[in-house]
């Protein structure tokens, strides 16, 4: 997987990608980033990339042309989709995604697609926002990671490039993977322990000692379905349920145990 990134701030990128997973999935090639300054496609002398918007309101927002010549120059090819150009057949294009609050939500399914991917290129949006023409001519693809504002897309991309980057394979070291996740299953991980198993005078559940490993995997079914019944369950109404599941649901419910504890 390869991705590009357009920003005015390239050196946000530094830190967070020389780190952890991120590191590990450059390291092992699983993944490759270019961070590509928006500026050095700038208009002029002065490199601009922002104006103020027409019909006068307040702020600046980010001119077209150095968007789309960044993006132009990444892949060596016409991709804005001009009214007096040849089509763009964009499906020969990897995603070119914009970073937005007005951007489709970022879900699990939505990064798994992502991966699907060998190629992509996000755009980050700053200032007061973006001209049009980009959102609509340009981009392919718009996300939001959620319902807040961001004084731009660097952290939403970020936080898509760690998503996607740990569901790349080898770069999960351990054998369990992204698989088992919280989401992954479309429903919240349940409590999990390790040593000690006594910790001033809380204990582990038994069950967990136990070796018994039909029974661990029914209780981490159960308290899976229990976590998301209390915290989200709204996601029981997409999730595929089968009929033990469902008994496990019963069992919750009968327990009292699924509402409070936040
Ligand atoms: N840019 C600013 N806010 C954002 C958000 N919530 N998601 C993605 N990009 C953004």
């Amino acid at each position: 997987m390869h991705i590009d990134i357009v920003t005015l701030f390239p050196d946000m990128f530094v830190g967070p990608f020389q780190e952890s997973i991120i590191h590990k999935a450059q390291e092992i090639g699983a993944l490759s980033i270019a961070v590509h300054d928006l500026r050095v496609f700038g208009i002029g002398r002065h490199r601009q990339v922002d104006d103020v918007p027409y019909g006068g309101a307040a702020g600046m927002l980010l001119r077209p042309e150095p968007i789309v010549a960044a993006v132009e120059s990444i892949l060596d090819r016409p991709v804005f989709r001009g009214a007096e150009e040849p089509p763009v057949d964009v499906d020969a294009l990897p995603p070119i995604i914009l970073l937005t609050p007005q951007g489709r939500p970022l879900t699990q399914r939505v990064v798994s697609e992502l991966a699907d991917h060998p190629r992509l290129v996000l755009i980050c949006g700053r200032y007061e926002g973006i001209d049009e023409r980009v959102r609509q001519y340009l981009a392919t693809d718009e996300i939001s990671i959620g319902d807040y504002v961001l004084s731009g897309g660097e952290l939403a991309a970020m936080v898509v490039v760690d998503a996607v980057a740990r569901t790349l394979p080898g770069v999960l070291g351990y054998e369990r993977g992204a698989e088992e996740d919280s989401f992954a299953s479309g429903l919240l991980e349940g409590p999990q322990y390790t040593r000690p198993p006594q910790f001033r005078g809380r204990a582990v559940p038994d069950v967990l000692l136990s070796g018994h490993h039909a029974r661990i995997a029914r209780w981490r079914r159960k308290e899976s379905l229990r976590r998301t019944l209390q915290r989200r369950p709204d996601l029981l109404e997409t999730v595929e349920l089968n009929d033990e599941d469902r008994a496990l649901i019963e069992e919750i419910l009968r327990e009292g145990k699924h509402k409070g504890t936040h």
